[in-house]
């Protein structure tokens, strides 16, 4: 079958295989193919156990792979064949030389750009869909144009903005598709061509278009606007601990404001995801870099309070549990950074867990999709940490649980059983306030969430 266009995306990870997956659905008469240097990822993509849990994404894949959806390990055959090319290679924060621990680590895609240019035969568009530092188009360009002949490259920004558990969703009804081309008449070609794609399937008013920069700094503000919003209603949920407000009525109260809007307010254990601590840093090292370090420091304080937050939660684990973990076994329920996904990057529950362990407490970690993950993050304290799926067997015998992620299967829990499974005094460390406190305190539980009063029979030992 001839298919109308023919387009490839290098890097086959949580943002490439589900938003190719999205294109090839929805445009049945284009041909998608994605290649990543990875060769045990495309497998994992070709086989039934795919590399990324995202719901509705099996159903999607098993409709398109082999008929218009492909993934291929030959990227250099494949860069000659297709004429639009999308790069979402990952982007790491830099662990060296200027920037380490800021700025972002560019070698893939700069390879990727390399790559392009060695193998292109014919006129391509290039498009960015990693989250990228501004003005890394500029780079791009500048290493596409060295093009010897009459082979042409457009480089266009079409950054995603699917969150992970909700990536089918937020792909095929997304708020917006963001679109930056250079403004000149090539530009506008290419940026037309894309917008062509996603007008199959995306309303009009929703596919928006910038230049270049514009589009790559949206990205990076987005998310920086995100995670201020989880770390402003985190710092209040301690003014609220100590002032016996309540967070979550507080946040209604805030929330109810039209400019201000009711989501994402939820005070919890701080955020984490591949995303949000990566693109901030991101953000101060652009601030920094052109000489606005006080919005460089503004910036940076959203993550600092997220460390905050997670240092907060386990000093409450430690105050209220006598001032020592030595021996005690706790429960951690929850390990991925959010519900319903398996990823744990920059989880919090990584850097708790190593709190807990640093001081002697034993640990034993539930969670229904992120075990093996957590058993990856967590190699180097191979021994000290028992990993249970099941979350009734992973309570027996504890003394404290302490929920980390949202997953709507511990609101379900049976907390009578688990609470005559456990060593009493028993403890409950509700780190996303999910559970029914009062009830679970009746049961004979001590209760301590997050931004409310402790249900505790004992006298406040806490040493925050
Ligand atoms: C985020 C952005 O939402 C998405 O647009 C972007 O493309 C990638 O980064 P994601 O990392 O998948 O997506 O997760 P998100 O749902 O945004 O949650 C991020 C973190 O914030 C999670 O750890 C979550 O638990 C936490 N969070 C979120 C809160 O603690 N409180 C809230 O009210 C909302």
């Amino acid at each position: 079958m001839k298919f109308k266009k023919n387009i490839l995306c290098i890097g086959a990870g949580y943002v490439g295989g589900p938003s190719m997956a999205m294109i090839a659905y929805k445009c049945p008469d284009c041909r998608v193919t994605v290649v990543d240097i990875n060769p045990a990822r495309i497998d994992a993509w070709n086989s039934a156990e795919l590399p990324v849990y995202e719901p509705g994404l099996d159903e999607i894949i098993k409709k398109t792979r082999s008929k218009n959806l492909f993934f291929a390990k030959d990227i250099e055959n494949q860069i000659k064949e297709n004429d639009i090319i999308f790069v979402s290679v990952n982007t790491p924060t830099k662990t060296f030389g200027a920037g380490a621990g800021k700025a972002a680590d560019l070698q893939f895609v700069e390879k990727t750009a390399r790559q392009i240019l060695e193998h292109s035969q014919s006129p391509k568009i290039v498009i960015e869909k990693s989250t990228l530092p501004v003005k890394t188009a500029l780079a791009m360009e500048r290493i596409l144009a060295s093009a010897k002949g009459k082979i042409t490259f457009e480089v266009l920004s079409n950054p995603e903005f699917m969150a992970e558990g909700t990536a089918m969703a937020d792909l095929e009804k997304p708020d917006r598709v963001l679109i930056g081309s250079r403004e000149t008449q090539s530009g506008l070609k290419a940026r037309a061509e894309l917008v062509d794609i996603y007008a199959r399937w995306v309303p009009a008013e929703k596919i928006i278009t910038s230049n270049i920069w514009s589009s790559e700094l949206s990205k990076l503000v987005a998310n920086a606007f995100l995670a201020q919003r989880v770390s402003s209603i985190n710092s209040i949920s301690a003014l609220c601990e100590k002032t016996d407000a309540d967070i979550s009525e507080v946040a209604r109260a805030v929330g109810m404001d039209s400019r201000v809007g009711s989501k994402f307010l939820k005070a919890g254990i701080g955020f984490g995801g591949s995303c949000f601590k990566k693109d901030i840093l991101n953000l101060v090292y652009l601030c920094s870099y052109y000489g606005l370090q006080e919005v460089a420091d503004y910036w940076e304080s959203v993550v600092k309070i997220n460390e905050y937050q997670q240092d907060r939660f386990t000093a409450n684990i430690l105050g209220s549990m006598f001032n020592t973990l030595a021996g005690k076994k706790i429960c951690i329920l929850g390990f991925s950074f959010k519900a319903d996904t398996g990823d744990t990057r920059e989880s919090p529950a990584i850097y708790i867990t190593r709190k807990l362990l640093a001081e002697h407490a034993q640990v034993v970690i539930s969670d229904p999709k992120a075990l093996k993950n957590a058993a990856i993050d967590l190699a180097s304290d191979k021994g000290k940490i028992s990993y249970i799926e099941d979350p009734y067997s992973a309570a027996s015998g504890c003394h404290a649980l302490a929920i980390l992620t949202d997953w709507e299967l511990y609101r379900k829990l049976d907390f009578r059983k688990i609470y005559k499974s456990m060593v009493k005094p028993a403890f409950i460390f509700d780190g996303r306030n999910i559970i029914d406190h009062k009830k679970c305190f009746d049961i004979g539980f001590n209760v301590y969430p997050i931004g409310k009063p402790a249900l505790s029979r004992f006298e406040d030992q806490s040493s925050v």
